[in-house]
């Protein structure tokens, strides 16, 4: 792999944690780690030492401002891999403006101001969102997921959008839905239920397309799921 350096928002856990692990064994790679918990992280990736932790709250205000000083740090920025998610799996008539401002704060408005923030130093490369299946349409749905899937497709929307306006750029844009993959996420919100992927199987899928898929594909929302539909 060419030197690269590669930015995961949402790395303390589940598919981040592995991404960021794929990613820092390649030598050559730089790797920006951001997430609200610095001990997870540090533990995680001690053995790495191309691994740089941030610790970085999505839901507070000037996610722009504090992105834009952490990117500055290094020369050029390759991949941005929009991972943190929140998720609320609530019945309808109990979500709470509250809930709702969470989940569109983490899956959607810091997304957007990260994006900004990074193009002062993407000149070309990929920026992967990772949306849910629940997120489009179509797809198979479930109850309680009002906040969190229709977050989840805003960011498809958004990566619709995002490719249209920068299309003559050379700033690539795809968003991956994914299916079911075990996490703490899937864990707390579906006690019990058990994933067909693993959360290093969904990482390796996400670290290749992150490497490659921008050669082929640019505003692209794709389906990674073994359900149907
Ligand atoms: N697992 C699934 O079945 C599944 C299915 C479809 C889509 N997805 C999507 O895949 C992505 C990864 O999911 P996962 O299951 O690996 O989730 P996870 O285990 O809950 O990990 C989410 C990551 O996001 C970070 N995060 C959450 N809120 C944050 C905040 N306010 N500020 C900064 N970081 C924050 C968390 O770190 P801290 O808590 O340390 O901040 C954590 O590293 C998410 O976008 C999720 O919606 C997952």
């Amino acid at each position: 792999m060419k030197p690269k350096t590669i930015v995961v928002v949402g790395a303390s856990r589940g598919i981040g944690r592995e991404m960021v692990k794929l990613f820092a064994s390649e030598p050559n790679a730089k790797v920006l780690a951001l997430s609200r918990n610095s001990d997870r992280m540090r533990k995680a990736f001690s053995e790495f030492k191309n691994v740089e932790c941030h610790v970085f709250d999505l839901t507070t205000e000037g996610v722009r401002e504090k992105c834009e000083a952490i990117f500055s740090t290094v020369e050029k920025i390759d991949i941005l891999i929009n991972n943190a998610g929140y998720l609320v799996n609530k019945p309808f008539e109990e979500l709470t403006r509250e809930d709702l401002e969470h989940c569109y704060s983490v899956n959607v408005l810091s997304v957007i101001e990260t994006v900004q923030a990074v193009l002062r130093n993407m000149h070309d490369g990929h920026i992967v969102n990772v949306s849910s299946i629940g997120g489009v349409q179509g797809s198979i749905k479930f109850p309680g997921l009002t906040a969190y899937s229709t977050s989840k497709a805003a960011l498809c929307s958004f990566t619709e959008l995002f490719a249209e306006e920068y299309k003559d750029s050379s700033v690539r844009m795809n968003c991956l839905a994914l299916g079911a993959a075990q996490t703490e996420m899937l864990e707390e919100a579906f006690p019990g239920y058990v994933a067909p992927v693993s959360a290093e199987k969904m990482a390796e899928f996400i670290v290749q397309f992150a490497l490659t898929g921008h050669k082929w594909m640019n505003g692209k929302i794709i389906p990674v799921s073994l359900s149907t539909p």
